[in-house]
């Protein structure tokens, strides 16, 4: 499926919409009243698309049922010290078990589109060779839920959880890992196809790359090969890609990556330089090479020991869309100790801040919008935006998150002037459906549209998540 090639104008979106608080026309019985919030979305667009992400690591647990095998993220959470808590996806959400439950709470608040991802140890224990049907069963009911809920369902293929099999053999150092991931993607494309046409093939490549490989600071957990695993990730992107298209009629495409502006910590020219590095890797080492069929000219040389001839052709296959995932502005210090140039600096410390400790730029993503259109001329999605806050269920059993609320209203707008000055965004997915495993914080930060009890998975959507589900009402099409 090719997307319409039409860059969106003002005049192909209907005028001023206000959003109210009133839960009357949502369409759940039970929703309490979300008080005095006004949401002005001024326009609409015809066939844009609202969602949810999550992925299978943070969510399904189930982590030892039905023959999956183990991923690198359920050896790294083993390792003492390494994730807040010591908490690890072993149980998550259960949604491995209550995904009915879950896409019927995604019916009932409208949303349109679900992002998730297949654990590639669930369908593929060994990571290649033998299948186990009962882990495929398990994204056949997924599927077939959210398709009978009307919600168009989005996978991603790679969302972090590389088969600990594979790692065994070198994981992403390994060259042979472009035929493994083709062999997955082949495996999924052949048994899921006839009824998802989107599409994803990474999520967010350079940040599992960076820290995973990088600084070592997630799974797998051990600094060595950086360079090598982002030229071998491309190259299994390509594959992905041509696999895919070649089983998949009307297929939809895209990579997943974060977009953040890079900025320096202090204004020194040391500083300046650690930035620009920094925007290269994390911005453009994936996406450049991708769609541009180069990397960024600092990574160029370092680059060209793991390259074989034909290789940029490989890896730069033709795409329909470019998925965006925003979230704060990132800040970059010189440090001539570190074997980059640069290590993750502060923000500022007047900047308004989310639980995790990120600043609060909705404007950056309308930046970024328009950078990435400018430099990749594709259809964009915002495949992730949203904030962690301390949610806390209070004594009438709602999670008032009003931080949320202002959070993502303020970034839709940006979106929506992004769009207007001519980006062409043709859907928002927040992140995330429900509160989750969130990789070395554990379960101790909160992301979700849903509130998540634990200790009894009890699901209880916030008012963010009523919030969302008036956007969706009053412009969806
Ligand atoms: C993104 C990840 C996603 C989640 C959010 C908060 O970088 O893709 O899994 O952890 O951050």
């Amino acid at each position: 499926m090719t997307e319409a090639p039409a860059v969106p104008r003002p005049a192909q979106w209907c005028s001023s919409m206000a959003v109210t608080s009133s839960n009357s026309a949502v369409g759940i019985s039970s929703l309490p009243e979300q008080q005095g919030q006004q949401v002005v979305f001024r326009h609409r667009r015809h066939g844009f698309i609202w969602g949810v992400s999550t992925s299978s690591y943070q969510i399904e647990g189930a982590a030892h049922e039905d023959g999956r095998g183990e991923s690198v993220w359920d050896v790294y959470c083993r390792q003492p010290g390494t994730v807040a808590n010591g908490d690890t996806g072993d149980v998550a959400c259960d949604h491995y078990h209550r995904y009915g439950q879950d896409v019927a709470l995604m019916r009932d608040l409208g949303i349109q589109a679900y992002r998730f991802s297949v654990a590639w140890p669930r369908v593929l224990p060994q990571g290649v060779g033998a299948i186990n049907e009962a882990g495929l069963a398990f994204y056949d009911r997924l599927i077939d839920s959210l398709l009978a809920a009307n919600i168009e369902p989005w996978l991603c293929l790679f969302h972090w959880d590389l088969p600990q099999a594979l790692e065994n053999r070198g994981g992403w150092a390994n060259r042979d890992s472009a035929g493994w991931f083709a062999e997955y993607s082949a495996l999924v494309a052949r048994r899921y196809g006839d009824r998802v046409k989107r599409f994803a093939t990474f999520n967010e490549p350079s940040i599992f790359a960076l820290f995973g490989y990088g600084f070592g600071s997630s799974a797998p957990g051990v600094p060595r090969d950086y360079l090598k695993v982002i030229h071998h990730v491309n190259l299994a992107h390509g594959a992905a890609v041509d696999t895919l298209r070649a089983l998949v009629p009307a297929i939809s495409i895209g990579g997943i990556h974060n977009r953040q502006p890079c900025l320096p910590e202090h204004d020194t020219p040391e500083d300046q330089a650690a930035a620009q590095l920094l925007d290269d890797y994390w911005n453009r080492s994936f996406p450049d090479p991708q769609h541009l069929g180069s990397y960024p000219p600092s990574l160029a040389q370092a680059m060209e020991p793991f390259q074989q001839n034909g290789d940029l052709a490989r890896i730069c296959r033709p795409m329909d869309w470019f998925g965006l995932n925003y979230y704060s502005p990132v800040y970059a210090r010189a440090d001539t100790g570190s074997s980059f140039g640069f290590a993750l600096g502060d923000a500022p410390a007047d900047l308004p801040r989310t639980a995790m400790g990120w600043p609060i730029q909705p404007q950056a993503l309308r930046d970024e919008l328009l950078k990435a259109r400018q430099r990749y001329r594709l259809p964009i999605y915002v495949t992730e935006n949203g904030i962690a806050t301390d949610d806390k269920l209070n004594a009438a059993g709602r999670v008032q998150d009003q931080q949320r609320i202002d959070y993502l209203q303020a970034h839709t707008l940006a979106m929506h002037e992004a769009m207007t000055a001519g980006a062409d965004v043709r859907g928002y997915f927040v992140w995330s459906l429900l509160d989750n495993f969130e990789w070395t914080w554990g379960y101790s930060k909160r992301f979700g549209l849903v509130y998540v009890d634990y200790p009894t998975q009890r699901r209880i959507p916030k008012a963010s998540a009523y919030w969302y589900s008036k956007l969706i009402l009053a412009t969806r099409n």
